[in-house]
């Protein structure tokens, strides 16, 4: 499954259950699971770090914490976000460059009002056996590799179901929404020169605007209702409420 959300100024992808500009805390999926509520560090203590190794100290280990980070950090390694954590950047948004985050195998993680950028031939963060993730109103940037190609932006977490509706898409792309599970041979020229053959994922697509030429759904697959209550903002009110909840600062 491959889902591509550009950062062009022209471009404008959004997911049903995206938080509005008034959303402080988790809804959809994030909030009524089996699992109980995305939480985070709350009902721990509230820390403000300022260095990458007392963000360190502060992230990785497993008690619950609220963590606001402040300036800029430049890691010399991934870090491994522990369980029960929220990191905020604070203010205008705190950046982190050269490393990103792991989140493996781990319960209960909120990430905000970061900038993840400069993170050369990796994910800005890789998510895989964990439960209850929030991860709203950051910025990723990509480094150097691949110097360009759709995918520069994009990781590929195959065979999923995604259902997508309510999207207004802008700009010029073949692809703004694929399921199709062959990764270009331009994002992984290292592994192989022919490209990743992965699994396809399936979409289905709800309420839509989506131009079709954007979108490649090879299955279709049984996503069709989610088993939680939201309420889709209509579809000639997405571009602005996009534009006015996106990004850092706006939480
Ligand atoms: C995370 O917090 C929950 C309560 O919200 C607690 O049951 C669990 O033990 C905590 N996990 C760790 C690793 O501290
Ligand atoms: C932090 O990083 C941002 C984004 O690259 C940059 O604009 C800003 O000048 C940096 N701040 C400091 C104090 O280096
Ligand atoms: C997935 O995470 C659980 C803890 O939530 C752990 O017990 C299990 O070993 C992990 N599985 C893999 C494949 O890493
Ligand atoms: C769309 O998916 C099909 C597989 O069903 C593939 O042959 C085709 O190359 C894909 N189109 C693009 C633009 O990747
Ligand atoms: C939906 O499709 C998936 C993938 O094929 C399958 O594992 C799952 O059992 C299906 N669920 C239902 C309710 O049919």
């Amino acid at each position: 499954m491959k889902l591509f959300i550009f950062a062009l100024s022209t471009s404008l992808l959004r997911a049903s259950a995206y938080p509005t500009a008034a959303d402080s805390s988790p809804v959809g999926f994030a909030k009524d699971n089996p699992l109980g509520a995305t939480t985070g560090g709350a009902g721990g203590e509230t820390v403000t770090v300022a260095s990458p190794s007392a963000l360190k100290i502060a992230a990785t280990d497993t008690t619950p914490r609220i963590i606001y980070l402040a300036g800029n950090f430049t890691l010399t390694s991934r870090l491994s976000i522990g369980p029960n954590k929220s990191l905020i950047g604070t203010g205008s948004g705190a950046n982190i460059f050269s490393n990103g985050f792991n989140i493996k195998s781990v319960s209960n993680v909120i990430i905000r009002n970061l900038g993840i950028r400069g993170i050369t031939g990796n994910d800005g963060i890789t998510i895989q056996n964990s439960t209850r993730v929030w991860i709203d109103h950051n910025e990723f940037e990509s480094g150097g590799f691949p110097a360009s190609g759709p995918d520069k932006f994009d990781g590929h977490r195959s065979d999923n179901q995604v259902l997508v509706e309510g999207n207004v898409f802008r700009g010029n792309t073949a692809e703004a929404l694929s399921t199709y599970g062959l990764v270009i041979p331009n994002d992984s020229p290292n592994t192989s020169p022919n490209g990743d053959y992965e699994l396809d994922g399936f979409a289905n697509l709800g309420a839509s605007k989506l131009r079709l030429f954007c979108v490649n759904i090879t299955r279709t697959g049984n996503f069709t209702e989610a088993p939680y209550t939201y309420t889709l903002t209509a579809l000639g009110d997405v571009e602005e409420a996009v534009k006015a909840g996106a990004g850092l600062v706006k939480i």
